[in-house]
């Protein structure tokens, strides 16, 4: 059976990266004898411009109808900040029930790493950002507003069946890692019990219990959000696997992307595990409008992105039939990154199309 994809390129330089993903997702496929379509969606800000259509409950449905799509960029210089990243970004994690956020942080080889005597041994963790709850959830709201008795609130909200969720796939990630030797079957819980004792509290004995109930080979830890962003700079090499709340994990992983070599090399997925759902991979970084067609933004982040979709795609029996595939899209960027000058764009050394033909050249 043929993969089947969908793709929304999005906005700004979203296509540029995206053609070049698709163009290593090709040359793999042959590489790795598998099948698969693809079918263009056109959301994002320009759309929203020409017709004010974001996403609708129609397009979700048939969203649904995928193995798992592939997302290049959102946001439009034009369209005031908040309205494609909670109508398009956002809507779609929601109702795809996308609760995981799995951000790998590694260093590839060659990459300039802004930590002193940092290398590819030292930054090479996971981070799994639970993805549908806490402040993201949008529930608050304004009083008297515009008035000297304003009155705003946002509330994080915590549930035991979110935070279980995301954990017991946290618990496995880090299992299967250890079990493959890629890790040391450590997972850290990062969260801010300190002061939020209640979403705080409801996570750690959460966490404790099924710990202790269901994953003894797994050893816990235990961060508080600032120590842990201490402990990225300090070391990296301490981590694992990470848990993390929304809000906390949308801030770790911006650090995390930079201890990595920054936003043009890093790639999350928003997954959701369960049987029939359906998952969204993307590069991390923004749109970049000042680099629109100019064909030197980085493509490695939305290539990177493809090598996760393949990895982490599973069939009806809970496998993962195009991991080999993935890993050989992950090897390739690794023998890319050292032929490039920085990740930067426009400065690279080489043009957006050209790292695209070098990833294929290496597969
Ligand atoms: C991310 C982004 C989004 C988030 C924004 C664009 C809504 O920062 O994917 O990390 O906050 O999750
Ligand atoms: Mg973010």
């Amino acid at each position: 059976m043929a993969l089947k994809l969908a793709v929304l390129p999005g906005d700004g330089t979203g296509p540029e990266v995206v053609r070049e993903a698709m163009k290593v997702l090709q040359a793999v496929a042959k590489a790795e004898r598998f099948q698969f379509t693809d079918d263009e969606f056109d959301f994002g800000g320009e759309r929203y411009l020409s017709s004010g259509h974001i996403i609708d409950d129609q397009d979700i449905a048939k969203l649904r109808t995928y193995d798992a799509i592939l997302l290049g960029a959102i946001g439009h210089p034009r369209v005031k900040p908040g309205i494609l990243e909670k109508g398009l970004l956002l809507r779609l994690r929601f109702a795809l029930d996308q609760y995981i956020n799995l951000r790998p942080v590694k260093l590839y080889p060659g990459v300039e790493c802004p930590l002193k005597d940092k290398g590819p041994e030292h930054v090479n963790f996971d981070v799994i950002r639970e993805n549908t709850e806490d402040l993201y959830c949008g529930n608050g709201g304004i009083l008297r507003q515009g008035t000297q008795q304003e009155v705003a609130t946002q509330e994080m909200i915590a549930t035991r069946f979110g935070a279980e969720r995301c954990l017991r796939y946290a618990f496995d990630f880090c299992r299967r890692k250890k079990a493959e030797g890629r890790g040391k079957g450590q997972l850290t819980l990062v969260h801010k019990t300190n002061v939020l004792t209640f979403c705080g509290d409801l996570w750690f004995r959460a966490f404790e219990e099924i710990g202790d109930a269901d994953y003894p080979d797994i050893k816990r830890d235990y961060n508080h959000v600032d120590a842990c962003c201490m402990w990225f700079v300090k070391n990296p090499e301490f981590y694992d696997t990470i848990v993390v709340p929304n809000m906390f994990g949308d801030i770790i992983t911006d650090l995390g992307a930079m201890i990595q070599g920054g936003m043009g090399i890093a790639a999350g997925g928003n997954i959701n595990p369960d049987k029939g759902g359906v998952s969204m991979y993307e590069p991390i970084g923004g749109s970049a409008p000042k680099y629109t067609g100019k064909n030197v933004i980085n493509p490695l982040a939305a290539i990177g992105a493809v090598a996760m979709l393949l990895q982490n795609t599973t069939d009806a029996s809970g496998q993962w039939p195009y991991r080999k595939a993935g890993d050989r899209v992950e090897n390739a960027i690794k023998k890319v990154t050292p032929k490039l000058k920085t990740l930067a764009a426009g400065k690279m050394g080489y043009s957006t199309t050209q790292v695209g033909d070098l990833v294929c050249e290496a597969l």
